[in-house]
């Protein structure tokens, strides 16, 4: 072979690569944020990462954990005290029972924990119901373990929450899952109960699990009160519930997420998890006990910052 590797070879490429890594249309999305980039006065909203520090006590619980040398591997699912943080704060904040022990896996980012459970659920030709607009790594995350997203339209009408019909009118026998992303990305939409409870009954009667990205509920503001679907009566055996410390305590960079869910999924979904990453930083990991412990004001800070924005930004437009 000469010194211009075979991957180097656009014919070659071709012939090299999965499908579903040739199958992949960026779209317009990536030009636009780089010529965004390149602009003065131009405010980037392109990417969640919040531009607030993450709080000081998060950095110093993760200087300690360097200091007294948790730079190994972690337990597979991650740290148990990780996991015993987060039963507490699904039962308090969101009315969800979870075993630490059998119901919790940590992943590396909440970004993980998606991808995971696609593969976990998906055979090649199932259906996931999406409503769209959707945060684009689903429809990938779906594609990539194999599965067809079916859309399912929102529109400024209903504020963009999901039509509980549509949703039932989408469900052939090859659907395996409906994903809510609630507060959504990228409309803002926070589901009403109402709503939710009517996707709850539907998932009980057909069967179909709901897979349910809470990763936003730290801001929800303005009068919108976020709610679990897992906590509906009879949807805890139905419901995977997907977290993490990205947006509520501004630690994107940090890559700590979380799935909750019945004790033989959490599982199999371990057994994938391990393959991609073994573990999710262990630093980080502490870190985030820190987050769950300690003081939650910042959550607030936060909420209130993002409020005064967004009157700043509805005053320009009216
Ligand atoms: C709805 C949703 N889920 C998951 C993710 C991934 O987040 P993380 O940084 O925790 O991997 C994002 C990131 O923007 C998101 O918007």
């Amino acid at each position: 072979m000469t010194k211009d590797t075979a991957l180097a070879t656009p014919e070659l490429l071709r012939r090299l690569l999965s499908r579903r890594a040739l199958d992949d249309d960026p779209g317009l999305g990536p030009q636009l944020i780089e010529r965004a980039r390149q602009l003065e006065d131009v405010v980037f909203l392109g990417r969640g990462d919040p531009d607030l520090p993450t709080p000081p006590h998060i950095v110093a619980a993760a200087k300690d954990a360097l200091d007294a040398g948790h730079t190994h591997y972690t337990p597979l699912r991650g740290l148990d005290s990780l996991r015993e943080a987060i039963a507490d704060k699904l039962r308090r904040d969101n009315g969800l029972r979870a075993d630490p022990d059998q119901e919790v896996l940590i992943s590396t980012g909440t970004q993980e924990a998606v991808s995971v459970a696609m593969l976990a659920l998906l055979d090649t030709g199932d259906e996931v119901i999406l409503p769209d607009p959707y945060y684009l790594s689903y429809a990938y995350a779906i594609r990539y373990a194999g599965g067809r997203p079916v859309t399912v339209r929102t529109s400024a009408e209903t504020a963009f929450a999901p039509d509980p019909d549509d949703i039932a009118k989408a469900i052939t026998p090859r659907t395996k899952a409906v994903v809510l992303l609630t507060p959504n990305n990228p409309t803002g939409a926070v589901y009403p109960r109402p709503i939710l409870e009517r996707i709850a009954e539907l998932s009980l009667s057909t069967g179909v699990p709901v897979i349910s990205d809470e990763l936003y509920e730290a801001t929800a503001f303005g009068g919108a009160e976020h709610f679990s679907v897992g906590s509906v009566p009879g949807m805890r055996d139905r419901t995977i519930t997907i977290n993490g410390f990205s947006k509520s305590y501004r630690m994107t960079g940090w890559r700590v997420g979380y799935m909750v869910g019945p004790s033989p999924f959490i599982k199999s979904a371990q057994k994938i998890k391990q393959t991609l990453t073994i573990c999710a930083p262990s630093i980080s990991q502490h870190a985030a006990v820190a987050a769950l412990r300690g003081p939650q004001d910042s959550l607030q800070e936060a909420r209130d910052v993002y409020a005064e924005r967004r009157q700043a930004f509805l005053r320009r437009l009216h």
